[in-house]
Parts: structure tokens; sequence; C-alpha cells
């Protein structure tokens, strides 16, 4: 019995009338728990299945990421995400995520070539950013200026023949990995009034975002290893997370073979929201309104209490019940480029150990199983770098195109039709519209 086929569990939906049971086959998983097949329950039942959210719906066979959140387990391809960030950089990351092996010396120097290669933007870009106000949002101009790259790197052809070709799936995902970090940084630079910064050969992926972020054209920005390894394990840690809201948009909406730039878009439409992408600037706003230790049992007292929905940021996740494996290996990140900035000593550092602790010993979130996430250290790191808060969900966004093209690639070759699902319907039986509606309008 081979993975993704039918498992030997089977299953019957009982109609409590009496009428005829309703089998119902399961399909095998490689790791966690197996799903049953629900893709002919209309034919076979004449309902549909109601889960709101998806909270507990395979949408898609994927063998790209697992995660088991009751063991704190992420794998990528199979290898556990600690060692990934110990071993590998994070463009060694994005070829494994798309093409399901560690790229071998030859195949890393040349996918490193073609990022460095498709790394510039078409100069009419650049025309983009006047029409946006300075103080827009970066994921505003993010999202605007990602779809708009479909007009200059879209594929006429393939749009009308309604099918993207295998190199043509290659071509976009190494283009989209390589052009977002330009795009990071424009969006930053313009929304400073600094002058554009182009990508420069010879630096590594994350040396090349901090190089866009901080050069100037009189100064440019010194590599610093330390900061540049920290940057480059940030984007690993954020490179893909399973189907998580912005990756299903992303299958979603290259579903219906559109480019993969607006599908990109759209996903980092989805990111945009607070309850996704942004918890990292809240815990930064959180530590402030904190201010030092000595507020630390004012505030766990207004969490407890639930006072005006006060949570502690950077805690809990939906899926992980156990440490985010992702935190522990940003909390060591955080104490790694503090100490090279000389700011271990710093008062936020000193506040965020103390709130860690002090809630890994409260019967509040040990009872309800809440541990740090991925976001409770983040925010520290970009911060002393620094990084704006309004720019983290972007470099967010920037790591996790690794992860939406492999998924987008997958979702393709699987060849799965549209993504439509249904609803229960809630609303007015049919009815007529007044005879007398519109006279009077
Ligand atoms: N602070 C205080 N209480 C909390 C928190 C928190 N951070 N998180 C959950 N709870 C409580 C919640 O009040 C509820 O209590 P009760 O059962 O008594 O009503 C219980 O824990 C379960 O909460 P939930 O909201 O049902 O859990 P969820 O799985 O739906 O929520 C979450 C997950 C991430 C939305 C939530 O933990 C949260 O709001 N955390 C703070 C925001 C945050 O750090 N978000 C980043 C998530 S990680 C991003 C990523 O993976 O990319």
């Amino acid at each position: 019995m081979g993975i993704g086929e039918t498992a030997a569990d089977r299953w019957v939906l009982r109609r409590a009338n009496g009428a005829q049971d309703v089998p119902l086959e399961s399909m095998k998983s490689q790791m966690g728990p197996d799903v049953v097949d629900m893709r002919h329950l209309y034919q076979q039942a004449g309902v549909f299945s109601y889960d709101p959210g998806f909270a507990n719906t395979a949408s898609c066979q994927s063998a790209i990421t697992y995660i088991d959140g009751e063991e704190g387990l992420l794998l990528h391809r199979g290898y556990p995400i600690e060692q990934l960030c110990e071993k590998a950089s994070f463009t060694d990351v994005a070829w494994l995520l798309s093409h399901g092996e560690l790229p071998d010396a030859r195949q890393k120097a040349r996918f490193e070539q073609g990022l460095m290669a498709e790394a510039h933007l078409h100069e009419q870009i650049r025309n983009f950013f006047n029409g946006f106000r300075r103080d827009s949002h970066p994921m505003a101009m993010l999202c605007g200026t990602l779809a708009g790259l479909s007009s200059f790197y879209g594929n006429q052809e393939a749009d009308q023949r309604h099918r993207i070709t295998p190199e043509e799936r290659e071509m976009s995902t190494l283009r989209l990995v390589a052009k977002m970090p330009t795009l990071a940084a424009w969006v930053y630079r313009y929304s400073r009034g600094l002058p554009l910064i182009y990508p420069r050969p010879g630096l590594s992926y994350a040396e090349n975002c901090l190089h866009m972020l901080f050069s100037m054209p009189e100064a440019p920005w010194q590599v610093n290893p330390v900061l540049a390894r920290a940057f480059d394990r940030i984007l690993i840690l954020h490179a893909d997370h399973g189907q998580n809201v912005s990756t299903s948009t992303v299958r979603t909406v290259g579903s219906t073979g559109v480019n993969p730039f607006a599908c990109i878009a759209a996903g980092v439409a989805a990111l945009w929201g607070p309850a996704h992408g942004g918890a990292n600037e809240a815990v930064l706003d959180m530590l402030d309104e904190i201010g030092t230790v000595d507020g630390i049992p004012a505030f766990m007292e207004r969490v407890r209490n639930r006072e005006d929905g006060t949570r502690l940021m950077g805690f809990g996740h939906r899926v992980y019940k156990k440490l985010d494996p992702r935190a522990g290996l940003m909390r060591r990140i955080c104490h790694e480029v503090l100490a090279e900035l000389g700011m271990d000593h710093d008062p936020r550092l000193e506040l965020a150990l103390r709130l860690e602790e002090t809630a890994l010993n409260d019967e509040y979130f040990i009872s309800r199983r809440l541990y740090p996430n991925v976001d409770f250290y983040s925010g520290i790191i970009l911060r002393a770098m620094g990084i704006p808060s309004s720019m983290f969900t972007v470099f967010f966004a920037v790591a996790r195109t690794a992860g939406w093209v492999a998924q987008w690639k997958e979702m393709l070759e699987s060849r799965p039709g549209i993504s439509r699902p249904r609803a229960l319907y809630v609303g007015q039986t049919r009815r007529d519209v007044p005879s007398s509606y519109g006279a009077e309008n």
C-alpha cells in the first residue's frame, strides 16, 4: 500500500434514519494522521462536509513540509529545521523546497548564479513606486508592485495556452526568489526617500538583502558575517510552514492557472494580516508597553484576566502544543546578534527573557500548553539590526516566497483542477423581486 493510496482503514458514514451506510476510504500518509477521502461524498451521499477554516481538512497532497505540533517537529523534505539551520544556507533550502533534494555543488553554483542574474528589476519598475505615498504601508507597496511585475515577466503565450510548461515554472520560481529582496529593499528605500540600490555580484543572498537595505552610494554596507549568517537563518526559519493561510491562498489562486507573480502577490496580501505575518511587530509593541521587568507582574495579571483581550504576543500556536522548534533557534540567533552588536545587555532582551521565563512557569500558560513561537525573538533581532518594524512582514514575505513557489509548482504538477469550496447555504429561499420594485427607482 503506497503513500497517498487507499489505506487499510475503511470508514462508513451512518445515517440515523436507517438508510444505507455510505462507505468512505481512507488514504495513507507518510507521517501523521491518514485522511478520509471525501472527494466523492456528494455523489455517494448527497451531502457536503462542513469545516470552516479547513482546520480538519487536507486540501492537497504535499511532500514539502511536515509539522507535528504535538512533538514540536518541523521537517522540510524530511530534514529537521534545526539541521537545515545549522548546515544549509537559505538558497540551499529554497532549492530543497522546490526540487526535493539539497543541491549538489554544481546545482548550487548554477542556482546562485541564476539568482544573481535575475535579481535585477526592469528599470521601468522604478516608476511604479512614484505612484505611492511615501508613508504607504510597505506591504501595500510590495503587494502592488509584485502584481505589476507580471506585466514585465508574464508570458502571454502561456496565458493563451492556459498551461505553464515545466521550463516556465522553473524560470518563474527562479525569478520570484531572485527579485523579491530587490523589491523589498526598494520598498524600504522609497519610503525613506533614499536612492535605490542595485544587487551586488559576489554577495550572498542574505548579504545582498542587507546591502540593498543599508548601502549608500558613497558608503557601501560593510559585510558583517555574523549579521549576514543570522539574517540567512531568519530567512530559513520563515521559508515554509505547510498549508498556512498565505500558502493555501497561493495554491488556490494558482489553481486558476494565473501568472505566478499575481499568485505570489495574493500570498503577500494574505500574509499582511496581523493574525498571520504581523505578530513579531506586535511583540515589540508589547515589550515597549510593559517597559521594564518591574512591569511584568501587572502585565501578566492583565493577560490572565483577559483585560481588553490582552495576550502575550509571541506565545501560543494553532499547531504547536510544545515549543515551536523555530523559537529555540531564534532565541540563539538573538543572543548571537546582540552580542555582535554589543547589545547583550539590552534592556529589551532582558525583559523578553524574564517574560518568557515567567510565562513558562505560570499555571495559565502551562495548563493551556502555550510556548514561545517563532515571533517572540525575531522582532528583537531585526530591530537590533536596524530594520524598522514596518519591514518585518516584508522580509517574512521574501523568505516565504521560497515556500510559496515550491507549493505552487507542486500544485501545478498534481493538476488538481480549480479550487472551489462549497457553502452551507443559510440565506433566503427562492423568492421573486416585488413587481413594484424598480418602478419608483
Ligand atoms: N496569550 C494569552 N492567552 C493565550 C494566548 C496568548 N498568546 N494564546 C492562546 N491563549 C489562550 C486563549 O485565551 C485560550 O484560552 P481559553 O481556552 O481559556 O479560552 C487558549 O489559550 C487557546 O487559545 P486559542 O486562541 O483557541 O488558540 P489558537 O490555537 O486558536 O490560537 C494563536 C493560536 C497563535 C492565534 C494564539 O496563540 C495567539 O493569539 N498568540 C499570540 C499572537 C502570536 O504570537 N501569533 C503568532 C503565531 S505564530 C506565526 C507563525 O507560525 O508563522
